[in-house]
């Protein structure tokens, strides 16, 4: 089957596909403009932190398109502007901002040209970022997939595939490259309450490439980590600080500490655009909070909890990095003492 990708990008407008509507309607939605994007980013038909990052992009270039006025000034003020409007859409993934940042800096550096060619400019980094993103998923997976070895079980959470990047993926990558090398292996995937991107979508992908795929309700993991069925867990990241301590879907944390407890190594596959190097520790992450009616149903369609519960529904949680066994990046395997390693690593791009 062919490898679908979450991204097509055109001149004047991109097309996404609409993730919520996954596996069982493949459907395109079009962004012609920031706030088309941001709606697309908001509602999670676009999602996963690298694959955020690119359409935030395409999203920027995509508000300065149309820009009219000869002033070259107030060209640049609406380029801050709607990189700052794309940046609120969802505030975990650091990929989103990175991504923007690139994109306004790629602008800014090139002042002096006309307003014409700045908005090729800024469409050309956009198509930079999505194609960056595509060498970098391919370099984790053959990094990541030599920690796998026959017979393994592994285990993985939320989707951190294909979809959730520019087509290839980051924990996903490394099953994908292990499988394409011939190693025989299985994976369990975490249903990912309550969005279920880990039964929709991951159980999708893994099964496309004819990986041996088994379905679990979140918490069934502990009792299967307890039983010595599962003997590695891979995640991916949407933010990692300086210290180590990343974000992730929620219910990684509760992996992290399992995997500790259990003595199985737990990786985090990760590119350096998820690294934050303004954050030196987990409490800093800024954690999105969702809306009750994620919780209150089952996936918007049957209504299970009763009218008026209190319901909290945070989107991700920190783990913290002394339970990382390693991150898994496109340039090599970074191992504590994550202070100094993740540090040297940033610092020789
Ligand atoms: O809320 P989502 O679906 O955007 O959350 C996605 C995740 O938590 C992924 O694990 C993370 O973004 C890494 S994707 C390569």
């Amino acid at each position: 089957m062919k490898n679908i990708l979450p991204l097509a990008y055109f001149k004047d407008h991109i097309k996404i596909v609409d993730q919520t509507k996954l596996p069982l309607e493949l459907k395109y939605v079009s962004c012609r403009n920031e706030r088309d994007v941001s709606d697309a980013i908001k509602k999670m038909k676009i999602r996963g932190a690298p694959a955020i990052g690119i359409a935030g992009a395409f999203g920027l270039y995509l508000g300065i398109r149309n820009f009219k006025s000869t002033d070259k000034d107030r060209f640049i003020k609406r380029t801050v502007e709607v990189a700052e409007y794309l940046a609120e859409s969802r505030p975990t993934a650091v990929n989103l901002s990175w991504a923007l940042e690139e994109l306004k800096k790629k602008v800014l550096h090139n002042y002096r040209r006309s307003i014409g060619e700045l908005k090729d400019i800024a469409y050309k980094e956009a198509v930079h970022i999505m194609q960056d993103d595509q060498k970098r998923c391919r370099l984790m997976g053959a990094f990541g997939a030599k920690l796998i070895k026959n017979k393994d079980v592994c285990l993985t959470i939320c989707n951190a595939g294909g979809m959730a990047t520019s087509g290839y993926g980051t924990a996903l990558g490394v099953f994908f490259k292990a499988k394409e090398d011939g190693r025989k292996f299985e994976v369990f995937a975490c249903e990912t309450r309550p969005l279920l991107q880990g039964a929709r979508i991951t159980s999708w992908e893994l099964m496309q490439k004819k990986i041996k795929t088994t379905l679990i309700c979140d918490s069934m993991a502990a009792s299967l980590i307890k039983r010595g069925i599962i003997k590695k867990i891979f995640v991916g990241a949407d933010r990692i600080t300086l210290s180590g301590d990343f974000a992730n879907k929620i219910g990684t944390y509760n992996l992290a500490v399992l995997a500790k407890f259990h003595n199985i190594p737990f990786y985090v596959v990760a590119p350096l655009s998820t690294f934050d190097k303004n954050l030196k520790s987990g409490k800093d992450i800024p954690i999105e909070f969702r809306n009750k009616d994620e919780i209150t149903s089952l996936y918007f369609k049957k209504r299970i909890a009763p009218p008026g519960v209190r319901v909290v529904n945070p989107a991700f949680d920190v783990s913290d990095a002394k339970l990382v066994s390693a991150f898994v990046t496109e340039k090599g395997l970074i191992k504590p003492p994550y202070k100094i390693n993740i540090r040297k690593i940033i610092h020789a791009q």
